[in-house]
């Protein structure tokens, strides 16, 4: 089981907008909603129409809005019960004193009250209202009521309100509501996958992007690695419930939702950030980082003067980071990368058993379609001999799919007994 965390994925919200003129914000805050990709569907009360039209919310949710508890119409489509039943979170904001009254009380005299009585979803309420009408002993008795009942509620901020007052009682910006309902539910997902995961409970150690080995202190040798590979993975990792550090090289890649990412830049920290790593306990080692083979022996402190027609710099071998981390005690399930252009297969069975590997991924750089820059990757993935795994052939598909399907392979090798397998 797996879990995308960048988007939100077939859940369902109720914005439910009562009377109030922060419901304006109510509009950006639809539109926030549906590009962190929810399903909104839009509940008003009378008081809301009067601030701001359902025309706005229909085209901004994409969906019909809902405006009436008797309308045989609405009812014929998607009607009261179905509408609380649809819902995985129910957001009333702004939530005006009047309708907080309302839910305390348990009236159900219109579409919205009777929904907040007919749902089992979570609701949570936005108020917005005067600073005195906030103050005011019923609506914070309301209030306390409320969240009695389980109600989360959100509070208002404090500030110059509409109408000319200065206090509390300003609904926050629909940016900062969105990312409350995208928060809650990436961390249900987050508990989920910790949970049923399939790299739950694990320690995973990325290295990804190239190294850059230092000339002098200006200049450095490198290579074109743009690391998406290693981040796609660090996302489906994290996804798949693991605990993901990431070791990146110089790269311009947003650190992916969950992960630790610690940056280096030549090969030696890169080698010297995964040992401390594997102290701490690691459990899957993937190298998908493009190490230099060669660093300058000698970095110049001062930067070289241009001089003769030629100039010689002496380069040494760099470690093997992940031959280097195979070779240790408490050694990780060990993932290795190879980037081919001729005789693939055989290549990266020979890198398979000379760094002493558990499973490669190996892509043919000679097709212009796939790889290094590219968004897309096709891989041919192989298992150390005791495994007893055939190989797995990943066609062209985005890093994202590919690294879910890397995941799975994983996954696999680490619960596969051979010895459960009659084939062999
Ligand atoms: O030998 P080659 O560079 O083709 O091997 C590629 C694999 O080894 C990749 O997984 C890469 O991240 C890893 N590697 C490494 N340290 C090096 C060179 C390669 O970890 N110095």
């Amino acid at each position: 089981m797996s879990f995308d965390l960048s988007v939100i994925p077939n859940k369902n919200i109720i914005v439910g907008i009562t009377g109030g003129i922060a419901a304006y914000k109510s509009a950006i805050l639809v539109r926030r909603l549906k590009d962190a990709g929810f399903n909104v569907r839009v509940v008003m009360t009378e008081g809301a129409q009067a601030f701001i039209t359902p025309l706005t919310f229909q085209a901004l949710s994409g969906n019909p809005v809902h405006t009436q508890l008797l309308d045989p119409e609405a009812e014929a489509g998607m009607g009261h019960i179905e509408l609380a039943r649809w819902a995985d979170l129910v957001l009333i904001a702004p939530a005006s004193c009047d309708t907080l009254a309302k839910f305390a009380a348990g009236l159900a005299d219109d579409l919205l009250s009777t929904l907040y009585l007919a749902t089992s979803a979570p609701v949570w309420v936005a108020p917005a209202m005067n600073q005195q009408m906030w103050a005011a002993k019923a609506t914070q008795r309301n209030l306390a009521t409320l969240v009695d009942d389980g109600v989360h509620v959100i509070m208002p901020e404090s500030g110059s309100q509409a109408c000319g007052d200065v206090g509390l009682g300003r609904m926050p910006e629909p940016e900062e509501l969105a990312r409350q309902v995208t928060d809650y539910f990436h961390k249900a997902q987050r508990a989920i996958a910790e949970k049923f995961g399939l790299l739950a409970s694990k320690h995973v150690v990325i290295t990804a992007g190239p190294t850059r080995e230092a000339i002098d202190p200006v200049r450095y040798i490198s290579n074109h690695s743009t690391g998406k590979m290693g981040f796609a993975l660090a996302a489906a990792c994290y996804a798949a419930g693991a605990k993901v550090t990431l070791i990146a090289g110089p790269v311009s890649l947003d650190t992916p939702n969950g992960v630790r990412r610690i940056n280096v830049s030549s090969a030696v920290q890169m080698l010297d950030t995964s040992m401390q790593l594997l102290d701490e306990g690691c459990d899957v080692f993937i190298a998908t980082a493009a190490v230099a083979d060669y660093r300058v022996a000698e970095v110049a402190e001062h930067k070289i003067k241009k001089s003769g027609d030629e100039l010689d710099i002496a380069l040494i071998k760099n470690p093997d980071i992940v031959a280097t981390i195979a070779q240790q005690d408490k050694r990780p399930f060990m993932v290795g990368f190879a980037a081919e252009t001729r005789n693939v297969e055989e290549y990266a069975a020979g890198k398979l058993e000379a760094k002493k590997l558990d499973m490669i991924a190996c892509n043919d750089v000679s097709r212009a379609d796939i790889g290094f820059a590219s968004d897309e990757n096709a891989m041919t993935v192989f298992f150390a001999e005791g495994y007893h795994l055939p190989k797995r052939d990943l066609e062209k598909a985005s890093k994202q799919e590919i690294a879910q399907q890397l995941v799975e392979a994983i996954h696999d090798a680490l619960h596969h007994d051979p010895a459960q397998d009659e084939a062999f």
